[in-house]
């Protein structure tokens, strides 16, 4: 396993339509490994494969308090959402920003499992949104395109200020890239 380089925002790289996975092979359960590796090092309760440079439909998920519950989807699709609500979400390729967004409250999620077995499942609250969250990611949005363009160039000053004062950090020299 190894921990992998997150890309930040603006990096256009999140910008990619990722694409579905044709087969759950070993490859893809590396990744997902590695996945996990990185979103709990970080912390972070979720991860889009494409935020680690691999445009592929797979997010992990982990909202348990002890990181015991790692939730993996492959090629997730929401096929059915109710009510609304909103929560301050933060995104690990957008350190230290948060900001509350609209999503459903519930959602009906299909995807596959790490033994490509097609599930579904329904989701409210936290991992509601988070599924969501990370299914923008594979459809090339970051949670700040729902703000405001004022906000959103407050944030990328923000972080061009941040990138300049970074230095690299032993996380970032261990990672490798896929
Ligand atoms: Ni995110």
């Amino acid at each position: 396993m190894a921990v992998l380089d997150i890309l930040v925002y603006p990096d256009p790289r999140l910008r990619e339509i990722a694409e579905p996975v044709v087969r759950v092979d070993d490859g893809i359960l590396a990744l997902v490994d590695d996945m996990a590796e990185t979103m709990y090092q970080a912390p972070g309760i979720g991860l889009a494969a494409i935020q680690v440079n691999v445009p592929q439909r797979v997010i992990i998920i982990d909202v348990s308090k002890d990181q015991s519950e790692l939730r993996v989807f492959i090629n997730p699709q929401i096929v059915a959402r109710e009510g609304n609500q909103e929560i301050e979400e933060g995104c690990l390729s957008v350190p230290e920003v948060f900001a509350p967004v609209q999503r459903s409250e519930s959602i009906v999620v299909r995807a596959l499992n790490r033994e490509g077995e097609r599930f579904e499942t329904r989701a409210e609250g936290l991992l509601s949104v988070c599924i969501q969250h990370e299914i923008d990611h594979l459809d090339g949005k970051v949670f700040v395109d729902y703000l405001s363009r004022l906000k959103q160039e407050r944030i990328l000053k923000r972080l061009q200020k941040q990138a300049k004062r970074a230095v690299p950090t032993a996380s970032a020299q261990d990672a490798v890239t896929l």
